[in-house]
């Protein structure tokens, strides 16, 4: 098991397949992209696969989520879940959408459960101010191709961002809810490449709250479903319908994170703001055995820190942007 010194245990595992992206949400990076990692440095899709397979048959890992950059552009993705979806943890992928629509079926008879697609505005001048390029018709459809292959519940995430797309909040729950996503808006985490996120600037999970409640009855839907989930689930005008928000910064869920991320170079995080990694690709590489490797892994989850410490004064934001942690 993958227990901290304060007794929480991960089980949710997070594997960043890329660290490129086709979309540049500007919380994320720059219009010019970043310096991709090298491809040599990549894990191989049989060293993912080992990996993945030692987390769950000897470490209790019951949840798999690929994530990116853009897990999609990883040209063995079917495959790899195909390897690792009969491990028996429940294997779900989170992405931008783009390639969806061609790969939603594949993935679903590859034994994907489900998807969790960021979409941030349904209007194509937002979208394209906020990302950068042109390509709202393929996200939407990207979405409609995941719902019609059964990969549900289809989760639809959004960062409301001051002044871009905010006032477009009650719209895109509306069309969520039109189609049966479940929606959960996301506070913004100081994690974009670009080091422009303020605290000041952040739309909080209170702000998110006033803008949807001035459109929609919400109640606190049971709090006993939550579990170590990120986002506190609201039924939307009596339901059964829920909105989620992920208030990572004011409300942190730090607490019962069961968390542990795997980088697309190979490095165990034992927080998204972690301020060490363990190379478990250098390990690999060097010839450790599957003992070896769960046991640095261990090791490496041993040594999670309480909680991501955005609040205290000498944080410092992570070397490396989300987009190559993994979302
Ligand atoms: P499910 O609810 O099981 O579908 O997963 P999820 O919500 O964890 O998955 P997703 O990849 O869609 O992540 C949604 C958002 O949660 C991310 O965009 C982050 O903002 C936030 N998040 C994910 N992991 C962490 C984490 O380890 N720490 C914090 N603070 N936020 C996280
Ligand atoms: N803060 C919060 N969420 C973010 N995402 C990307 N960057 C940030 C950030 N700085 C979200 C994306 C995607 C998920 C992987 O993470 O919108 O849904
Ligand atoms: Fe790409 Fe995701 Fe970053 Fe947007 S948030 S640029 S979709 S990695």
């Amino acid at each position: 098991m993958l227990v901290d010194s304060f007794g929480r245990v991960a089980t949710d595992l997070r594997v960043s397949l890329t660290d490129r992206c086709n979309l540049r949400c500007s919380y994320c990076m720059p219009p010019e992209g970043l310096d991709w990692l090298p491809k040599p440095d990549l894990l191989t899709a049989d060293e993912i696969v080992r990996l993945v397979t030692i987390g769950v048959r000897d470490l209790g890992v019951t949840e798999v989520r690929y994530t990116g950059g853009e897990p999609l552009l990883r040209r063995e993705l079917v495959d790899i879940v195909a390897r690792t979806s009969g491990l028996g943890a429940e294997v779900s992928l989170t992405t931008n959408g783009i390639g969806l629509a061609r790969l939603a079926v594949p993935l679903a008879e590859a034994g994907l459960h489900r998807v969790n697609v960021s979409l941030d505005t349904i209007d194509r001048e937002t979208f394209k101010k906020l990302a950068h390029r042109d390509r709202l018709a393929d996200v939407l459809d990207g979405l409609a191709a995941a719902d019609a292959a059964g990969l549900r519940p289809v989760k639809v995430n959004a960062v409301l961002m001051r002044d871009v797309n905010e006032h477009e909040a009650a719209d895109l729950l509306r069309y969520c809810l039109d189609r049966g996503y479940q929606l959960r808006f996301i506070e913004q985490m100081p994690l974009d490449a670009q080091h422009g996120w303020r605290r000041e600037n952040m739309i909080t999970a209170d702000e998110i709250l006033g803008l949807l409640g001035a459109a929609f009855k919400l109640e606190d839907a049971d709090p006993k479903e939550r579990g170590s989930a990120p986002a506190e689930l609201f039924l939307v005008d009596g339901g059964p319908a829920t909105v989620g928000v992920i208030g990572s910064v004011t409300r942190p869920f730090c607490g019962a994170c069961d968390r542990v991320r795997l980088t697309a170079d190979g490095q165990i995080r034992n927080c998204l703001f972690a301020t060490e990694e363990s190379d478990l690709r250098r390990a690999m590489r060097d010839g450790a055995s599957d003992a070896d490797l769960a046991a640095r892994w261990t090791a490496s989850i041993a040594r999670k820190k309480p909680g991501h410490g955005i609040d205290n004064p000498e944080f410092l934001q992570p070397s490396r942007p989300m987009s190559a942690i993994g979302g």
